[in-house]
C-alpha cells in the first residue's frame, strides 16, 4: 500500500509559497497576511489554529490571532469582523469553528467579505463553487483535491464514496469531484447517519472520502481491495494507559491490507488543509482589488 504523505505535499507547498513570499519581500512590496479569530479555548480549534499560524511563519507570510472570549457577544463579534474586511492590510482571514452556543454562525460567515473569505464558507463562495465559477474552496476539500492531483489518483469515470455531508468538508468535496471543471470528472455517491447500509456503496468506491469523526469507523470489510482511503477524521482516543492519541475515521491498521493508497493521521489531510488555507490567502492577496 501507498502511505499518501500529506505532510510531504503540504511542505513542497508552502516552499512554494516561500518563494513567492521571498519575490515580493525583494521587490519591496507588501506581504500577504492572514489573521484567525480564536473565540474562547476549545483545546482542538486552538491547536488548529496554532499549526495555522506557524505554517505561515514557516512561509514568511504574516500572521495574527485576534482571541476572544468564550462570553462575547456576536454583535462584538461581528465588530471584529467588519474591522478586519475594512483593514487594507488584512488579505485575508477565518473565524475559526465551532463557536460558543449563543452565537449563530451562519450569522456570523454572512458578515465576511467573500473576497477575504479565505475558508470558502460564505454563501457567495460556496455557490460559485456549485457553479464552477471562480471563488475560494474551503480549504479541507482544495487540500483534498491538491493531494488526489499530487499522488495522481484517477478519478476520471471513477466512484468516489464521501462519507458525511458537513457544510465545511463532505457537502463541498462531493460537488468538486463530480464537476467537470476541476481535475475530477467522478462518479459521486454522498452517504451519511442515515443512509442504510453505508457499506453497499463504501463497497463499490474506487476512493472513499471519509469524514464523520468517528475513530475507526472505516472497517477493512467495507473497502473493496484496491481502493484509495482519504481519512478526513481528527479523533482523539485515550488508550488504556491513560495516554491520547489522534486517530483518523478509518481503521488504519486493517485497512493497510485493503487499501491501495489511503492518507494516515496525524501527517495527511490535516496537512494540506493548511496549505489549502495559505493558497487561498495568496490569492486573495493577487486578486484586483
Ligand atoms: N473547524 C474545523 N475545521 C475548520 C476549518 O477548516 N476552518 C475553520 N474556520 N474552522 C474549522
Amino acid at each position: 500500500m501507498i502511505v499518501i504523505d500529506g505532510k510531504k505535499a503540504s511542505d513542497e507547498i508552502l516552499s512554494e509559497i516561500k518563494i513567492q513570499i521571498e519575490h515580493l519581500s525583494a521587490s519591496g512590496k507588501r506581504i500577504p497576511r492572514l489573521v484567525a479569530i480564536l473565540v474562547g479555548d476549545n483545546p482542538a480549534s486552538k491547536a488548529y489554529v496554532g499549526a495555522k499560524m506557524k505554517a505561515c511563519e514557516k512561509t514568511g507570510m504574516l500572521s495574527d490571532v485576534i482571541q476572544l472570549p468564550a462570553s462575547i457577544s456576536e454583535q462584538d463579534l461581528k465588530q471584529h469582523i467588519q474591522q478586519l474586511n475594512e483593514d487594507e492590510t488584512t488579505d485575508g482571514f477565518i473565524v475559526q469553528l465551532p463557536l460558543p452556543a449563543q452565537i449563530n454562525e451562519n450569522e456570523v460567515i454572512k458578515l465576511i467579505h467573500p473576497s477575504k473569505d479565505v475558508d470558502g464558507f460564505h454563501p457567495e463562495n460556496l455557490g460559485k463553487m456549485l457553479l464552477g465559477q471562480d471563488c475560494f474552496i474551503p480549504a479541507t476539500p482544495y487540500g483534498i483535491t491538491k493531494l488526489i492531483e499530487h499522488y495522481q489518483v484517477p478519478t476520471q469515470g471513477k466512484h468516489v464514496v464521501v462519507v458525511g455531508r458537513s457544510n465545511i468538508v463532505g457537502t463541498p468535496m462531493s460537488v468538486l469531484m463530480s464537476r467537470n471543471q476541476t481535475f475530477a470528472n467522478a462518479t459521486v455517491t454522498l452517504c451519511h447517519s442515515k443512509t442504510d447500509d453505508i457499506s453497499k456503496y463504501t463497497l463499490q468506491a474506487d476512493i472513499i472520502i471519509v469524514a464523520i469523526g468517528k475513530a475507526h469507523y472505516l472497517k477493512a470489510n467495507m473497502v473493496k481491495p484496491g481502493a484509495v482511503v482519504i481519512d478526513v477524521g481528527i479523533n482523539r482516543i485515550t488508550n488504556v494507559d491513560g495516554t491520547s492519541k489522534l486517530t483518523g475515521d478509518a481503521d488504519y491498521e486493517a485497512l493497510k491490507n485493503v487499501c491501495s493508497m489511503m492518507t494516515p493521521v496525524p501527517g495527511g489531510v490535516g496537512p494540506m488543509t493548511i496549505a489549502g488555507l495559505l493558497l487561498n490567502t495568496l490569492k486573495a492577496y493577487h486578486a484586483e482589488k
